[in-house]
């Protein structure tokens, strides 16, 4: 089986590495909007269109299903591209959300969603969380936590003192919900923030969970053929895929 990933730059790397991990499929051909990017602080018009001239390019693929891993495009533009697409599309919002639940079950439990400015004004995971009765949600738009993945930033003063900025009033969460497909990269830091004993939610996991369960995808192949492009600096994307994936 042959799937199309699509981010708005790198970050839907960290899905793609959950992807390999479990041998799901045969190829992935992977587009990241490098030249768009963020598409976190821009408006919802923009991000829909963004994402319908990605879905063109995809269609010169014979692809069988779409995974949006990101989730900006995933809280803003799902329902177009379901609409405009010869295949199956799927986000990463929906997965993050039953993985939250299927992994929290304590309805009080003090839960914190992370995502870009877009993601948290969207309220895409809040509101289902929400109607299901999780009553003790905080949701913090961490926008900068984006840069300063794309600069490798894993460690050290910089992301230190972002995450002091970000998380300075915040009680300890029971779950984070990395809600931002760049933030795998520094979840570590960001749990190690909290002195660890938190449940992480991470779109990569939350996506083969439900590939598993929703589509049956079980079967395992012994070696993905990854296909990377870019729409600018497509060797950067590649540079950055084979630290990430250790290809
Ligand atoms: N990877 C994107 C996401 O999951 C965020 C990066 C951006 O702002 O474009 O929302």
């Amino acid at each position: 089986m042959r799937i199309g990933v699509f981010d708005s730059g790198v970050g839907g790397l960290t899905v793609v590495k959950s992807l390999l991990e479990h041998q799901l499929f045969e190829e992935i051909i992977y587009y990241g909007d490098t030249a768009r990017v963020p598409y976190g602080i821009k408006d919802k018009n923009t991000i829909i269109r963004y994402s319908l001239e990605a879905l063109e390019f995809f269609k010169n693929f014979d692809i069988d299903l779409l995974i949006t891993a990101c989730n900006t495009v995933s809280a803003y533009a799902l329902d177009e591209l379901k609409e405009s697409a010869p295949f199956d599309v799927i986000g990463v919002v929906e997965p993050g959300i039953l993985a939250l639940e299927n992994s929290v079950t304590d309805k009080s439990a003090n839960i914190l969603i992370l995502g870009t400015n877009a993601t948290i004004n969207s309220r895409a995971y809040e509101k289902p969380l929400l109607s299901n009765q999780y009553c003790n949600i905080t949701a913090k738009a961490t926008g900068l936590f984006v840069p300063i993945v794309e600069e490798g930033l894993y460690t050290g003063e910089v992301l230190k003192s972002t995450m002091k900025y970000y998380f300075n009033n915040l009680d300890h969460p029971d779950a984070i919900i990395l809600g931002c497909t760049h933030f795998p990269l520094i979840s570590e830091a960001i749990s190690g923030h909290f002195n660890g004993n938190c449940t992480l939610i991470h779109s990569g996991e939350a996506i083969v969970e439900y590939l598993e369960h929703h589509y049956n995808f079980n079967k395992k192949f012994k070696k993905t053929e990854l296909k990377l492009f870019a729409s600018e600096n497509p060797e950067g994307l590649r540079k950055v895929a084979h630290q990430w994936l250790d290809l």
